[in-house]
């Protein structure tokens, strides 16, 4: 305040009157809007409010979000159990998947500039994805399909890659061997059917009556129909399970896999003891972040062997809406929520 007073006494009322706003922008840092969980519960808890804008680490980049994709383990990340797991500290910034375009990159940063479409799956502990901004590493992004929307590319990283890391890491699924997927028309189910085709497996799809047309409509060879016919009748001497189901769905596969063949689950832990039983072989699998592998599912996607299934659209400030959805266990294809407008 002395300050000011001295100023204005030398350069008069005009400088004085703009003094407060110009100190107030050196000391404001740029804020954002985002969804912030300040507590752990349900879907109330996610608020639409104001958030620090992050800046780049040096191995980072600040992401410009034009959309970002809700998956179900957005909604777990509220739950005290799977923040403690996963590493999350109170307040956060909850989603994984986005897609935007490069605002500013840290000294480190050689794969991307300012300006380049970008789509990422970050890391589990970080998050921010719902937000106008956020940061991402070299490992977690990779270049946008062209071909695609924003809105349809926040709808790929986390369940494409889960898929790719499941059938192609561990399954090591090939031409000609047979694949049964459970849940065939959710996020996973829906990119693990095509990316099977792709690589030239038959493919044997699960889900309900409302799905079985949407099954077809991406390459599954045979659809089955959970709500009235088991899965065991259709699919027998199976060389790959990708379970994202559990309990009974998962109990009930180890005995559709041929010997030698094996069983990846997403929801559960293998039991060793019906592995060894029948003579194959199984593993959980907890997704990572790999821009090779986007950058190889984005080339199926331009190559149109994959599409992106999007149901519903929500804007940013309706995360709690979006979140109630994907937490029915029921989502057809994907839900992305719109944070900007898609640029021309
Ligand atoms: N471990 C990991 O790294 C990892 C990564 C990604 C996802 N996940 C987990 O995998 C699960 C699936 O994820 P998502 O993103 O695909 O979920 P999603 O988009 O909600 O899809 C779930 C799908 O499962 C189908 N479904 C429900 N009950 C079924 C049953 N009894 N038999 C066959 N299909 C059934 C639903 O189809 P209908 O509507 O037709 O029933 C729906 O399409 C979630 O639990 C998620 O947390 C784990």
């Amino acid at each position: 305040m002395k300050i000011a007073r001295q100023v204005t006494f030398v350069c008069g009322i005009t400088v004085a009157a703009i003094l407060p706003s110009i100190s107030g922008a050196q000391s404001a840092k740029p804020t954002m809007k985002a969804i912030v969980v300040h507590e752990y519960g349900g879907p109330e808890v996610l608020k639409y409010e104001d958030a620090p804008r992050p800046e780049p680490k040096e191995d980072q980049i600040l992401v410009r979000v034009i959309a970002a994709g809700v998956n179900p383990v957005d909604d777990a990340s509220r739950s005290p159990r799977a923040a403690k797991f996963f590493g999350i500290t109170l307040p956060f910034i909850p989603g994984y998947d986005i897609a935007g375009v490069v605002e500013k990159t840290g000294a480190k940063i050689t794969k991307f500039k300012a300006g380049d479409p970008v789509y990422a799956y970050l890391d589990l502990k970080d998050g921010g994805g719902y937000a106008e901004y956020a940061v991402a590493t070299e490992v977690e992004a990779a270049a946008k399909p062209k071909s695609i929307s924003f809105t349809e590319a926040a709808g790929v990283p986390v369940v494409a890659l889960t898929a790719w890391q499941a059938l192609i890491d561990k399954a090591k699924l090939s031409a000609g061997q047979t694949v049964l997927i459970h849940g065939g028309s959710g996020g996973v189910g829906s990119f693990a059917i095509q990316i099977a085709k792709a690589r030239g497996a038959k493919v044997i799809a699960t889900a309900s009556t409302a799905n079985q047309n949407l099954l077809k409509q991406l390459g599954a060879d045979v659809a089955v129909d959970y709500t009235k016919q088991k899965f065991e009748d259709v699919a027998k001497d199976v060389d790959v399970v990708l379970d994202s189901v559990g309990k009974d769905t998962l109990a009930r596969s180890y005995g559709v896999v041929k010997k030698g063949g094996v069983i990846v689950t997403l929801v559960a832990r293998i039991d060793q003891a019906e592995l060894d039983k029948h003579g194959i072989r199984g593993t959980s699998l907890a997704v990572e972040p790999d821009s090779n592998e986007l950058t190889e599912i984005g080339k199926l996607i331009e190559e149109k062997k994959i599409k992106v299934i999007v149901s519903k659209t929500f804007p940013l400030a309706d995360a709690v809406k979006a979140q109630e959805q994907i937490a029915t266990g029921h989502t057809r294809g994907k839900i992305v929520l719109k944070v900007a407008e898609e640029p021309k």
